[in-house]
C-alpha cells in the first residue's frame, strides 16, 4: 500500500477535516518515533495515518470502532502487524498492545490531542511558537484537554522513551506539518 492509496481511502471514508488532521498528526509523530527507534518508518507512519479510518463509519460505536478499521486496513494491503496495532488502539476489545508498533500507536494517539489543544490556547493559535515545556506543564493540568488520556500518553516509557522526550518529539513532528494541520 502506498501513502497515496491510504489517503485516498481516508478521503473516501472520512469527511470531518479535524479527524483527517488528527490522523495526519498521528502519522507524523509515528514517523518521527520510528526514526528515533530504528523501526520501519513507512509501516509506522501508515499505521498512524489509517488508525481512525472507521470513526465515521462506526458512528461512535466503540464495539465496532477499530475492528472495522483493522479490516479496512487489511483490505488496503496493510501488514498483520499494522492491522493488530489498529485493532488494539481501542481498549474496548481487550486486546492488549504487545509489539512496539502497538504500544507506540496507543500512546501517540492521545498526545496529538494534548499538543493540538496547547497550540489552540496560544494567542496566535499556531504550533510554530509552541514550546515543548509548555506542553509538559499542560500535561500536569488534569482539567486541560481532559480527553487526552495522560495514563495512555505516559505509556511511552514502555517503548523506551521518557515522557519529556516523547513530548518534544511530538511537538517537533507536528510542527513539521503545521500547514497540513491548519495550525
Ligand atoms: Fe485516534
Amino acid at each position: 500500500m502506498t501513502r497515496e492509496e491510504a489517503l485516498e481511502s481516508i478521503k473516501a471514508n472520512v469527511e470531518t477535516e479535524n479527524l483527517i488532521r488528527h490522523m495526519l498528526a498521528t502519522e507524523a509523530i509515528m514517523r518521527t518515533l520510528a526514526r528515533r527507534l530504528g523501526e520501519d518508518e513507512e509501516e509506522w507512519g501508515l499505521t498512524g495515518l489509517l488508525h481512525d479510518i472507521d470513526v465515521e463509519l462506526t458512528e461512535g460505536d466503540m464495539k465496532t470502532h477499530s475492528k472495522l478499521g483493522a479490516d479496512l486496513a487489511r483490505e488496503l494491503g496493510a501488514s498483520e502487524a499494522m492491522v493488530h496495532a489498529i485493532l488494539c488502539h481501542n481498549e474496548t476489545h481487550g486486546v492488549p498492545p504487545e509489539t512496539n508498533l502497538d504500544k507506540a500507536l496507543f500512546c501517540v494517539d492521545p498526545l496529538t490531542g494534548l499538543i493540538t489543544a496547547a497550540a489552540l490556547v496560544r494567542p496566535d493559535k499556531k504550533l510554530a511558537g509552541l514550546e515543548a515545556k509548555s506542553v509538559k506543564k499542560r500535561f500536569k493540568e488534569k482539567g486541560f484537554a481532559a480527553g487526552a488520556n495522560r495514563q495512555h500518553i505516559a505509556k511511552c516509557s514502555e517503548i523506551g522513551i521518557e515522557l519529556d522526550e516523547f513530548i518534544e518529539l511530538g511537538v517537533a513532528a507536528m510542527q513539521g506539518i503545521a500547514a497540513d494541520l491548519g495550525l
